[in-house]
């Protein structure tokens, strides 16, 4: 169960804690991680030092160039500026000698999975670094109870188990022991949001929540091996997965992680957790490439995709049924940390109930001893997946969750933002809402564009879609009790639509709102044609540029443009201050009447946003729908204009081009589509 989580904030930037960002950093372990983590550390805190320490002067030197080569990299990919990147390097020091963390705040330990190490460890830095300093272990399995039993402060301590590569995976596990404080645990989880990262809370067991998934998928892999070899094995694995176990288990030099961390669950839990006896032997496993395939027998590929299926399954549920983590965090966390293509709740869902049992029973009846399903299907998909609901007093504040799609709107998103609205607007203890994205760089990226393809061509089935998307905007209108949009990274299409569907808008400093239909060949079809010129009308130039060159708005221009209420600088701010507003803004702000012919007509012909060549035609849709929807004096009605615009849209050789382009991730090319 996971014990100090209860009174913490589900969107760890409404934490409000007492200690700022760390100004001296140590990382122990110049092997595998221990770099990794470095650069993540020294990317994100542009101010603060870092000082590696290893007992091998040669694996601090190879850290060395390797951070350097990351530093380098990062700088031709455009993820560090030229400054940022010339500035990393300086800031870190290497040393054998732990002396060299005197003065630091922060110390991750990155070394062997070895107890009596890792405590000889925490005793070197408890004697150098200072009583506030925080102590935390990158370990994967041990946990924090006995691995901090013998700190002399063990509320600064716990374990945040990255994954790899640590600075590029955004999955951070953090354990909830019940020896770390909670302020020191806030502190923690609001540090990783505000650098992008998603930090997890698990309890405090034995390989936490995502590596019971990850060691005990590996681990039925070796057993399996009986059925079929390691290509095989991975060729069903990745009807689920992006790589196989056995092609990971290269990758990583894992067999030998397999060995300890399952060796670990079989002495707490019981045999059935024991590792396959292949792991202690086999160095590399034969197995496909990336893009090979293998030819597969039916018989034998059922067989070992539902035992595959069935350790997904078995450990979902324990993991759930003890409380080891959120159903929420370990359906994100497996698809962000391993790579599987779906949560295994979703695929449980998509399995029902009658095929699950079948596929745990099977499972009980080869591998006797592993968990099972204890309550029905139905209660394990009770949750949210994409929305996390806090409470702040009388406010409730709703964030957005999609980190892997920039907080993108899809069907599931929208039902529960409306689901969440609705849960609590009749509850006399609130006063309003707050609507935000989690992280720091998007607020919302828009419609999910992996949804446009499949209406290309057909205007009833777009405009139905933008329709189906509206009911949370529609609601946002009719509503009585204040939502305030806390725009805290970028607002883009659809998130800008909902965005200005709420009552109030306040913006971080940084935050962009763009209306970016236009480069992809389509219209915006839900609002944005129509809502902004009557709450805004003083700037319709402004939003004529918006929508028809696709113009990039500043939060500062939109502030002085009368579009948002307040802009500040940081997101802690940005969060108290929406909450502020919803608290006590009055009544809730419906749309006005419509603003008539003095809006005036956007321009066709503009070029985009990097002077790119844009779609005339599809310019055409937009301008003549804005000008309709003005002198629409029902807003129901305008709003229909706006829907049929992006049907029309989605049926211009435009619209193919652009939603082709960025599938494929390259610029489209409007010079031949009208
Ligand atoms: N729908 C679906 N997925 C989206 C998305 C959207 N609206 N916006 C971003 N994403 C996804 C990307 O596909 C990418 O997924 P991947 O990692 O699987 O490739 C992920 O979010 C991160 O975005 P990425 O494009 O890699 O980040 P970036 O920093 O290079 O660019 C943007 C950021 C916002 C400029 C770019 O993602 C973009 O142009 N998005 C579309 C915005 C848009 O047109 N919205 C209106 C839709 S109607």
């Amino acid at each position: 169960m996971i014990p100090s989580v209860a009174g913490h904030q589900q969107n760890p930037l409404l934490e409000q804690p007492d200690r700022g960002p760390p100004r001296r950093l140590g990382v122990i372990g110049a092997g595998t991680i221990g770099p990794d983590i470095a650069y993540y550390l020294l990317s994100e805190f542009a101010a603060a030092e870092l000082v590696l320490i290893d007992i091998r002067e040669p694996a601090l030197e190879q850290a060395r160039t390797r951070l350097a080569a990351y530093a380098e990299k990062g700088r031709q990919r455009g993820k560090l500026t030229a400054d940022r990147a010339a500035g990393l390097m300086p800031r870190l020091t290497t040393s054998c000698d732990y002396a060299a963390l005197t003065g630091c705040d922060w110390v991750i330990e990155a070394a062997t999975e070895n107890l009596p190490l890792k405590r000889q460890i925490f005793a070197n830095i408890e004697q150098h670094a200072g009583k506030d300093c925080l102590i935390t272990s990158n370990t994967s399995s041990l946990p924090a109870a006995r691995l901090f039993a013998e700190l002399d402060i063990q509320g600064r301590a716990t374990v945040t188990h990255f994954f790899a590569p640590a600075f590029q995976n955004p999955i951070v596990e953090i354990v909830a022991w019940p020896g770390i404080t909670a302020r020191n645990l806030a502190w923690l989880r609001r540090l990783f949001a505000a650098t992008g990262k998603v930090p997890l809370t698990t309890a405090d067991v034995v390989c936490f929540m995502l590596d019971r998934i990850f060691d005990n998928w590996c681990n039925e892999s070796g057993l399996l091996l009986a059925n079929g070899t390691a290509a095989e094995i991975d060729a069903v694995a990745r009807e689920f997965v992006h790589a196989g176990p056995f092609y990971v288990l290269n990758m990583a030099n894992g067999n030998p992680i397999i060995v300890e961390t399952n060796s670990l669950q079989a002495d707490e839990e019981g045999e059935h957790y024991r590792p396959a006896a292949i792991f202690s032997s086999v160095r590399r496993w034969q197995t496909l490439e990336p893009g090979q395939k293998a030819e597969i027998p039916e018989p034998r590929r059922a067989a070992i995709r539902e035992r595959l299926l069935g350790i997904l399954f078995s450990q979902t549920a324990d993991i759930l049924d003890r409380r080891i983590g959120e159903a929420q965090d370990l359906e994100l966390g497996a698809r962000l940390a391993f790579g599987l293509r779906q949560g295994p709740l979703a695929l449980m869902r998509s399995a029902g109930e009658t095929e699950v049992k079948r596929i745990v029973a099977r499972l009980h009846k080869e591998r006797p001893g592993m968990p099972g399903l204890q309550r029905p299907l139905a209660a394990y998909l009770d949750f949210q997946r994409f929305v996390l609901v806090d409470r702040c007093d009388e406010v409730v504040v709703i964030t957005l969750r999609r980190p892997e799609a920039l907080n993108a709107l899809h069907d599931e998103l929208n039902a529960e933002i409306l689901g969440a609205i609705r849960a609590f607007e009749n509850d006399p203890t609130v006063r309003g809402f707050v609507l935000t994205g989690y992280g720091t760089r998007a607020f919302c990226a828009g419609a999910d564009i992996d949804r446009f393809p499949s209406m290309l061509g057909d205007a009833q089935a777009a405009a139905q879609y933008a329709r189906d998307c509206s009911p949370v905007l529609l609601h946002l209108d009719r509503m009585q009790k204040p939502v305030v949009a806390a725009i805290n990274g970028m607002a883009l299409g659809g998130g800008l639509e909902l965005a200005m569907r709420c009552h109030a808008l306040v913006a971080i400093d940084e935050a962009v709102l763009q209306f970016p239909e236009v480069t992809l060949g389509i219209a915006p079809g839900i609002g944005a044609l129509v809502v902004p010129y009557r709450r805004w009308p003083r700037a319709a130039s402004t939003f004529h540029r918006m929508l028809a060159a696709g113009e990039r708005v500043t939060a500062r221009e939109a502030l002085a443009a009368g579009i948002l209420d307040r802009c500040v600088s940081t997101h802690g701010e940005l969060l108290a201050r929406a909450v502020e507003l919803a608290r006590n803004p009055g009544r809730a702000r419906p749309v006005p009447a419509a603003p008539g012919a003095g809006i005036g007509r956007p321009e066709t012909g503009q070029a985009g946003p990097g002077g790119e060549r844009l779609s005339a035609k599809v310019q055409e849709i937009i301008a003549a729908a804005v000008v309709a929807a003005a002198d629409e004096t029902d807003l129901d009605a305008a709003l229909e204009i706006g829907y049929r615009a992006f049907g029309e849209s989605a049926c211009t050789e435009a619209a193919r081009e652009g939603i082709k382009a960025f599938g494929e991730r390259r610029k489209p090319d409007f010079s031949a589509t009208g």
